[in-house]
């Protein structure tokens, strides 16, 4: 980097933009320094053997489904991953349109999130807490989240509970929470869910979803009700089987307890739930005193424009289960906001081990800070060398600036590549930055063998999508640029090419 100005030392374009690397700030580099060629470097610890080496032990050292794969990342920022590929060491420049499974929504590397916790580890801070015991952060993280409901109900008509660590506990959290609530009523044990749903893989999470294999020590309990995935017809009316399972909830409301529902069903081929049917399942749910529960994993966050589902339908549930976004990949925390009807736990419900590390919270609160701006007595105690970019950013958030660039972006390059693949790909699906694309095979049909065979491939082009039954899932992070979007549009033609070619051989 040429410094631009002496004081600061970074440059013109880099001070417009709040995503920079860290150590390429003066005040950083200092504590760099400190450490270099020592065992505290960041490069270290040093592995003896190539990486062709190292992948070759993946059948010793790792169980299924945690094995690294052929691709090796050593850098990244926003959507870029710097990578390489293991068997070539051939570079690859990585358009990471899935934000990292993670739900990294700031994206690789947020200069504001690490560097809140590299200041919170640098201090004498506790680094984790006991339930039993208190501090400052818990009360401001649980202040901020909860203030994302306030148009929602009076002051105290919400609580949340922030020792979760993933979003299958707080899953279950929130079934226990609703089954609790009911338990004076005991002919009200019903729970209703819907196909094409995942809710997390314990095992109460696996039997309230349908995406799951299932079978473990049990099969599911007879009081779990699927009902049909919510949908429209092509008039945009609601399909004659969702509008049979709202009326059997009205008929049945006095048996059910809970009625659990993500917003938007990424497994199901990214489908969003129809705002028209959510709006009748909270009035159904009202009238018969059911707690509503959206799982918000995939949306919370950011991903819909908001922080909950709720800011963005106007529909609010009973309990909303959130996780992922919530430290843009920084550590694990999940969280339940729940109504106060629904408050009560008991144990040994709540409070997971592991759960009170407070690097997560730091986390929580710079995401936070991220999306929705600081507040201005904060904002003005900001460090004069923190770049005026990402000053700016960080006094307005950025879902009100990047978000909207992003969606643009996002719906012109999946416009674009059903232009040009137009027999392969269908309508895009999804809501905001949760998006498919539905691939088909020669004759029209929807293909699970296509979307998976995308998802193989995809890596080797530079660009990262996941599959989603019969889609591939577009998720990127909210910091997006155009040459990103550039990349990302010639990656992913590329694997479609080879998509067709598989298809159609
Ligand atoms: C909608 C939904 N709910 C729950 C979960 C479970 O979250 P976790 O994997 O953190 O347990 C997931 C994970 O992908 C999810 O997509």
């Amino acid at each position: 980097m040429t410094p631009s100005d002496a004081s600061t030392g970074y440059t013109d374009a880099d001070a417009s933009s709040g995503l920079f690397h860290l150590n390429t700030l003066p005040a950083v580099q200092e504590v760099l320094a400190a450490v270099e060629d020592t065992c505290l470097a960041p490069e270290w610890p040093r592995l003896a053997g190539s990486r062709i080496e190292q992948m070759a032990s993946n059948d010793l050292l790792f169980s299924g489904g945690s094995a690294p794969r052929d691709v090796w990342a050593v850098s990244g920022l926003g959507a870029t991953v710097d990578a390489s590929v293991v068997a070539t060491g051939e570079p690859l420049s990585l358009i990471d349109l899935c934000s990292m499974t993670a739900n990294t929504i700031l994206g690789i590397n947020d200069p504001w999130v690490k560097l809140k916790q590299a200041a919170y580890l640098l201090s004498d801070r506790p680094h984790y807490l006991t339930a039993r015991i208190g501090a400052d952060l818990p009360y401001r993280v649980a202040r901020r989240i909860l203030h994302c409901f306030d148009e929602f109900g009076g002051p105290g008509e919400f609580v949340v509970n922030l020792r979760q660590c993933n979003g299958s506990d707080a899953v279950e959290l929130a079934l226990h929470a609703a089954w609790n609530a009911a338990a004076p009523t005991p002919g009200r044990d019903k729970l209703a869910t819907f196909r094409g749903s995942y809710h997390g893989e314990n095992l109460t999470a696996n039997w309230v979803s349908e995406h799951q294999p299932g079978g473990l020590l049990a099969d599911g309990p007879d009081n779990v009700v699927f009902f049909p995935t919510p949908r429209t017809d092509d008039t945009g009316r609601l399909t004659a089987a969702t509008e049979a399972t709202l009326e059997a909830l009205d008929q049945a409301g006095a048996d059910y307890f809970a009625v659990i529902i993500e917003p938007v069903q990424w497994r199901n081929s990214v489908h969003v739930i129809p705002f028209e049917f959510l709006h009748r399942l909270r009035d159904i749910c009202t009238r018969h005193a059911i707690c509503l529960i959206f799982d918000e994993m995939q949306n919370a966050f950011g991903y819909t424009g908001t922080i909950t589902f709720a800011q963005t339908s106007g529909i609010c549930p009973d309990i909303a289960a959130i996780s992922k976004a919530i430290t843009s990949g920084h550590g694990p925390l999940a969280v339940m906001v729940a109504r106060r009807a629904y408050r009560e736990i008991s144990g040994p419900f709540g409070a997971k081990s592991n759960s009170g590390n407070m690097l997560p919270l730091v986390a929580a609160d710079a995401v936070l800070d991220r999306l929705l701006g600081m507040s201005p007595a904060e904002h003005q105690a900001l460090p004069g060398w923190v770049p005026p970019g990402l000053t700016e950013e960080l006094r307005t958030g950025v879902l009100t600036s990047a978000y909207p660039r992003s969606v643009a972006l996002l719906d012109g390059l999946l416009g674009e590549l059903r232009q040009r693949f137009g027999s392969l790909v269908g309508e895009p699906r999804g809501l905001g930055l949760i998006r498919g694309l539905v691939l088909c095979e020669a004759d029209g049909g929807p293909s699970v063998r296509l979307a998976a065979a995308a998802a193989k491939v995809c890596l080797r082009y530079g660009v990262y999508v996941r599959q989603a039954d019969t889609a591939v899932l577009v998720k990127p992070s909210l910091f997006l640029s155009e040459s990103e979007i550039g990349a990302a549009l010639d990656a992913l033609s590329r694997t479609f090419q080879e998509v067709l070619r598989i298809r159609d051989e």
